[in-house]
């Protein structure tokens, strides 16, 4: 017999003067294969056209559907309710702005994010259309990529506890991108470069090593390799340049 699944669903509108917080419960019946997705399609469809929440791709692709399901930050279109118990909890992901009941703004942070990194290829070399293609190693090119295949979902940011109590951390995913401009050999910065970004208790030595980001990230990247790389790599550099190692938390 199928399923009668039960949603405590947080309401909540910030740009409603009368609205304060709680939880309000829907019930569906659970059919084969069921997602996260479709079920709150269905709710917002035949019960409440009023509940607010992201979707784009329905792929995890785009990273928009991120939210926190029973306590855990996760993608709700990679999510089956058989996977979860008759109860299912939702809430918006903490950290970000809050747009409406599930719905946050994750684009205002991220684009921060790529301004204070500036996380574009820093070259002196003029672009010329008529130069062939410059070809890259293959297992180069595939350790950039693996960084790059971060969706910007905030799933690791939400889950990190430094990022809960300093919002100007980079968090894991700033760490992954700056890493993904070092190791990428057209971009001239240099070690000294990426120091004075990075070697502050809002970059690389923020971490308290809890390790939730890995653990909920939704494309498996292996962020606390690379935040070790990054880490290690500010240390040496710190060392060698007889810099301040440590900032002072501004
Ligand atoms: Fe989401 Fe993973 Fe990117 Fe973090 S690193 S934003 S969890 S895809
Ligand atoms: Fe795009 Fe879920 S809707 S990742």
């Amino acid at each position: 017999m199928a399923r009668k699944i039960t949603f405590k669903i947080f309401r909540f509108n910030p740009y409603d003067e009368g609205s304060s917080p709680f939880q309000q419960e829907y019930k569906l019946e659970e059919t084969p294969r069921l997602n996260l997705f479709s079920a709150l399609n269905i709710i917002r469809d035949e019960q409440d056209p009023t509940l607010m929440f992201d979707f784009v791709c329905r792929a995890g692709i785009c990273g928009s559907c991120a939210m926190m399901i029973n306590g855990r930050p996760t993608l709700a279109c990679r999510t089956l309710t058989s996977d979860l118990p008759e109860t299912i909890e939702l809430f918006p992901l903490p950290f970000f702005k809050m747009l409406g009941d599930l719905s946050v703004d994750t684009g205002v942070w991220f684009r921060g994010i790529s301004e204070r990194l500036e996380s574009w290829i820093h070259t002196d070399g003029t672009f010329d259309t008529k130069s062939v293609e410059k070809l890259m190693d293959n297992e180069l090119a595939n350790e950039i990529y693996e960084a790059d295949r971060c969706i910007e979902c905030g799933s690791c940011v939400s889950g990190c506890a430094t990022a809960n109590v300093y919002p100007d951390f980079l968090g894991a995913t700033g760490l992954n991108r700056i890493a993904r401009y070092m190791i990428d050999p057209r971009d001239m910065r240099d070690n000294e470069a990426w120091f004075e970004l990075v070697s502050t208790y809002e970059g690389v030595f923020g971490c308290i090593g809890m390790m939730a980001c890995e653990d909920v990230c939704p494309k498996n990247i292996p962020l606390l390799d690379t935040f070790s790389r990054v880490r290690r790599l500010m240390i040496e550099t710190g060392l060698s340049s007889k810099s301040t190692l440590l900032k002072t938390h501004s």
